[in-house]
């Protein structure tokens, strides 16, 4: 067997969530790799929406083991959270999660060290989620993080208070005010919390899985245009959020890897600082994000929106060598007469190209519209692809022939049951 992998193209909250838990059924399996409790993943179901951080999206559908990956940076402080807010759903958790032993630990001075290195960078913030996600990997790079599994061994303490006065000397250097004892406190209960759970070697047990003929979904976190590697550096998160985060943040050989699921949403969003070529600063922009409800998942805060950006796509579906699209919240696009598609960026020389620049941030982009006729049409009790709008097919069809890759499925809705499959399943 392989590992399908399911991953956002664009700069997050494509709406991995929805479709994890719409394909979990499918799966035996279902890990993530990357990232950590940046991630705010929204599944909805029953009139009840549950955001997710750092458990994996199948922890709702029974008979599914759910996997916290060696890639992915680990805040034992929110997952306790996470789990205890699980509580009213009669679900197992001890059960059918387990946690990778080499993931690494988010400490509370990595929250603080990102909150100091943030407030220091003035008008270059990146847009931090504030989670300590890029001062845990730092310190994992760096061959100084702990890892979820030494929380078990004899010198944990001994570690732990190494490496959290190394972050507080660092810290005495920034303007921030903090309550380190209540912290410490917090993060020592949530670590006894966190041992009443399976800590295990997920590298053999995906493997030994794949081996049984068992199936297993990788479930991406952020955005490709995120990637540490090819996204729009710096404004991007820590990690490879890439198909190749898969192979290190399980343990996965490349040639292990099966069908690569691409999530974009209709149009574009991006939550955070940096640049986004399409982004709209007038009134269709507004009206995107108010009928996209388009409000980060983890922070609150309002999300850019744009319309389509095709050479991005393009890029993200060559880097991830991905297999199948699945197009998200079309239904948001029905208030529009016209809908653009961005299909080329205009440099500021006159060139014009479907190639996304080597350094997006030093580039001024002028985006090539292709204007499609909207469909005007509620969609949201849509549940066959023959009842489409002939406007949204021809938007699909053109989606489809610019990416040269199929588009399988279609999201017309938050809720598990809008969703259209088409081709493939
Ligand atoms: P993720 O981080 O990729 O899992 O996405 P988020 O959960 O951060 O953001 C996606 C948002 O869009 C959530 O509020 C979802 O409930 C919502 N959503 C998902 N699919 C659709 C859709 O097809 N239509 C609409 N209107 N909302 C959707
Ligand atoms: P999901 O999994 C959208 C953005 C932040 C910021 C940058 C770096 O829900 O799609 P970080 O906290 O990682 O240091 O922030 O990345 N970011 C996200 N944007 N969705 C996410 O996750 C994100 N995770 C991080 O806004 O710009
Ligand atoms: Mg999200």
């Amino acid at each position: 067997m392989k590992v399908d992998v399911i991953l956002g193209l664009q700069w997050g909250d494509e709406g991995k969530g929805k479709i994890v838990d719409v394909l979990a059924p499918e799966y035996d399996v279902i890990a993530r790799f990357q990232g950590g409790p940046n991630a705010g993943h929204t599944l909805e179901f029953d009139n009840i929406k549950h955001v997710l951080h750092q458990i994996p999206s199948g922890m709702f559908r029974k008979n599914t083991l759910n996997v916290i990956g060696n890639g992915v940076v680990l805040d034992p402080v929110i997952f306790k959270k996470e789990i205890e807010k699980l509580a009213p759903y009669g679900l197992d958790p001890r059960a059918n999660l387990v946690v990778s032993t080499k993931a690494q630990l988010i400490l509370p001075t990595h929250r603080l060290l990102d909150q100091a290195y943030e407030q220091s960078k003035g008008d270059n913030k990146i847009g931090s989620t504030l989670k300590g996600i890029g001062p845990a990997y730092q310190d994992k790079i760096a061959r100084a993080g702990i890892r979820t599994g030494d929380i078990l061994s004899k010198n944990f303490e001994e570690k732990l208070n190494q490496l959290m006065s190394k972050h507080l000397e660092i810290l005495a250097d920034y303007p921030l005010e903090y309550d380190f004892p209540t912290l410490k406190k917090e993060f020592s209960e949530a670590i006894d919390f966190l041992k009443s759970f399976k800590l295990v070697d997920t590298t053999y047990l995906i493997n030994d899985k794949l081996q049984d003929g068992h199936k297993i979904l990788a479930e991406g976190a952020q955005g490709s245009m995120l990637d540490i590697d090819f996204g729009s550096y710096p404004f991007v998160t820590s990690s490879n959020t890439t198909t190749p985060g898969v192979c290190t943040g399980l343990g996965v050989a490349p040639s292990k890897i099966g069908r690569v699921y691409g999530i974009f949403k209709a149009y574009c969003t991006r939550v955070g600082s940096g640049p986004f070529p399409t982004e709209l600063f007038d009134e269709e922009g507004e009206l995107i994000r108010s009928e996209g409800r388009e409000y980060g998942a983890t922070t609150g805060r309002p999300r850019r929106c744009g319309w389509i950006d095709i050479p991005a796509l393009k890029y993200a579906i060559m880097i991830n060598g991905v297999t199948d699209l699945i197009m998200m919240k079309a239904d948001v696009l029905s208030i529009f007469d016209e809908i653009k598609v961005c299909t080329h960026y205009m440099f500021e020389d006159g060139t014009v190209s479907d190639r996304f620049p080597n350094d997006l941030c030093s580039e001024k982009i002028v985006p090539v519209y292709q204007t499609l006729k909207g469909w005007k049409t509620d969609l949201s009790s849509t549940t066959d692809e023959k009842k489409f709008p002939d406007e949204l097919v021809q938007y699909i069809a053109r989606l489809e022939e610019l990416l040269s890759t199929p588009i399988v499925m279609v999201s017309l809705g938050p809720g598990r049951n809008q969703t259209i499959k088409r081709q493939l399943f």
